[in-house]
């Protein structure tokens, strides 16, 4: 018996990369899975409708395994599109356990060149996707007192990284809505979590390669970091097995787990004689300085500490 026997799934961007591994787990783990996908570029380009190929593809090719799935390819940043989605799902599976939400797209640009097109497209369909499989699914959930989100962070949003202002921005939305989905959800039995991946998959593929150890560096990358690492934790996170899991946030890189910290005040002053600007300036910022956070990457940042499984 598989982990989700018995349940039903959305996966959207279910036709590529971590989503497309998220579907074929789901359903070799006993869910029948509505595999949602747009079918479109990586970018989500205004002239680039997609297609439904991708998404039929992966639900036939559960089908031909003797699972049991339907396609959709609605874009999620169509509100309307996902309450058809959801009723559709309730009236042919006879009921809703469970969205993964991996749908993305990436319009990277430095800050001063980033075009009103590249920020409203990225928020839209991580962030207003995010909202709208949520927001469209939850009253089922909390009806039936149980149900699981696991959406999709980044580190780009978590630590920060150049030229993704729009998807760290995105991304630490989902982050905000994820922890308060989790908050109102606990006495209903609704879940939600996120997770941070790190996988070989045509969005990273879109990512310039500068020289040939770059290239070489990416193939054997490629083999060891995988989009099914990230897919098979999501999957955890869904079942019943993880029901005391929510409103956390995780990395999956290979086959490395991580729990990430959640901001909370690291440092108290209080100026009983009230502050003024110049003292905040000088006196506070003085006494913070040491637990200043270095504007600093991913790869520079405080290394947790390391527990074998
Ligand atoms: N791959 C990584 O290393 C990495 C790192 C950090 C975060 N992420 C996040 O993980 C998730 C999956 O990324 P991936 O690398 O598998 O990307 P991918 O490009 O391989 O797949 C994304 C899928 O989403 C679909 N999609 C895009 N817009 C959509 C829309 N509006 N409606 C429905 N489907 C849509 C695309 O057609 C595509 O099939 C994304 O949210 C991404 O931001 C990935």
């Amino acid at each position: 018996m598989g982990i989700l026997e018995g349940k039903v799934v959305w996966v959207t961007g279910g036709g590529n990369g971590i989503g497309k591994d998220c579907a074929l787990i789901a359903a070799k783990e006993g869910a029948a899975v509505v595999v949602n996908d747009l079918g479109g570029g990586f970018k989500g380009d205004a002239s680039d409708s997609g297609s439904a190929g991708p998404a039929e593809e992966v639900a036939r090719e559960i089908r031909a395994g003797g699972g049991k799935a339907i396609s959709n390819s609605d874009s999620v940043t169509d509100f309307k599109a996902m309450e058809a989605l959801r009723d559709q799902t309730l009236k042919e599976l006879g009921g809703l356990d469970g969205v993964i939400n991996p749908a993305g797209i990436l319009r990277d640009a430095m800050f001063h060149k980033m075009t009103e097109f590249d920020w409203d497209k990225v928020i839209e369909v991580h962030l207003r996707g995010s909202f709208n499989v949520c927001r469209t699914t939850i009253e089922h959930f909390r009806e039936k007192q149980s149900g699981s989100y696991a959406l999709f962070t980044s580190t780009s949003g978590l630590i920060g990284n150049i030229g993704q202002t729009n998807y760290a921005a995105a991304k630490l939305g989902i982050m905000g809505l994820s922890r308060v989905l989790a908050m109102e959800g606990a006495k209903f039995n609704v879940r939600s979590n996120i997770i941070a991946p790190v996988a070989w998959t045509r969005m990273t593929q879109s990512v310039p390669i500068r020289d040939e150890a770059q290239a070489k560096r990416r193939e054997q990358m490629a083999a060891l970091i995988r989009p099914d690492q990230p897919a098979k934790l999501a999957v955890a996170l869904i079942s019943d097995l993880a029901k005391e899991v929510s409103g956390q946030i995780f990395g999956a890189r290979g086959e490395t787990i991580e729990l990430y910290s959640q901001p909370r005040p690291i440092m108290t002053l209080t100026e009983e004689a009230g502050w003024t600007p110049e003292k905040i300036a000088t006196e506070c910022f003085g006494k913070m300085q040491e637990k200043f956070f270095p504007v600093s990457r991913s790869a520079t940042s405080p290394q947790p500490e390391q527990k074998a499984s």
